[in-house]
């Protein structure tokens, strides 16, 4: 069985991170949907959060499993038997702190191979800072999340702006 393991922070998960897994599951047999928990970070949404809305995305995706992790990535996956580690690709601009990373993660763990992996053009600028962004301000983001994440982002700004 071909495990991998697609890290992130998904503060939110967006319909780019969506694109990305589907194409992970035409190549492995299970993938693992992981949030990095990062102390340097300071999310929007709490871990709980960031978990409930990956697992109300995925709820018709099959060979997933969601899950979050601490400490290095290479012990991660070694501890869940994975042996590929999956990063999408949207731009050049992504790949330098990609190639450090995969580089790294070789150095530490040579059995675990990184796959990059572009997602569709339409995606190719998105990020969740930019969603969280144009979400404060009010601005549409419903091509962008799935559904379970509009609700949430806009229940967030409502509390978080005092109207
Ligand atoms: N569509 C939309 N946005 C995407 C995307 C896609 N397909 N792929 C990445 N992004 C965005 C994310 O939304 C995020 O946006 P933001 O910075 O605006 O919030 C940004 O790109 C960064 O991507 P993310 O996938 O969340 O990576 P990260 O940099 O937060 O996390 C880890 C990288 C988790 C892989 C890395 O920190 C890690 O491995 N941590 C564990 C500790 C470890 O082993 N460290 C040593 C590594 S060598």
């Amino acid at each position: 069985m071909k495990i991998a393991i697609y890290p992130g922070t998904f503060d939110p998960i967006t319909n780019g991170h969506l694109d990305i897994l589907e194409r992970a599951l035409r190549l492995f047999d299970k993938v693992i949907i992981t949030i990095a928990r990062n102390p340097s970070k300071n999310p929007l949404f709490t871990e709980v959060e960031r978990l409930a809305m990956i697992r109300e995305a995925l709820q018709t995706y099959k060979g997933v499993e969601v899950d979050a992790f601490d400490g290095l990535l290479v012990e991660y996956a070694r501890k869940k038997g994975a042996t590929a580690v999956v990063r999408g690709l949207r731009a050049i601009s992504d790949f330098e702190y990609e190639l450090q990373m995969a580089l790294m993660n070789r150095r530490l763990n040579d059995d675990l191979v990184t796959v990059f992996l572009m997602p569709n053009e339409k995606y190719t600028y998105l990020n969740s800072s930019i969603v969280r962004e144009i979400a404060r301000h009010h601005g549409d983001v419903r091509d962008f999340v799935p559904p379970s994440v509009l609700e949430r982002l806009h229940e967030k700004i409502r509390h978080a702006s005092p109207t």
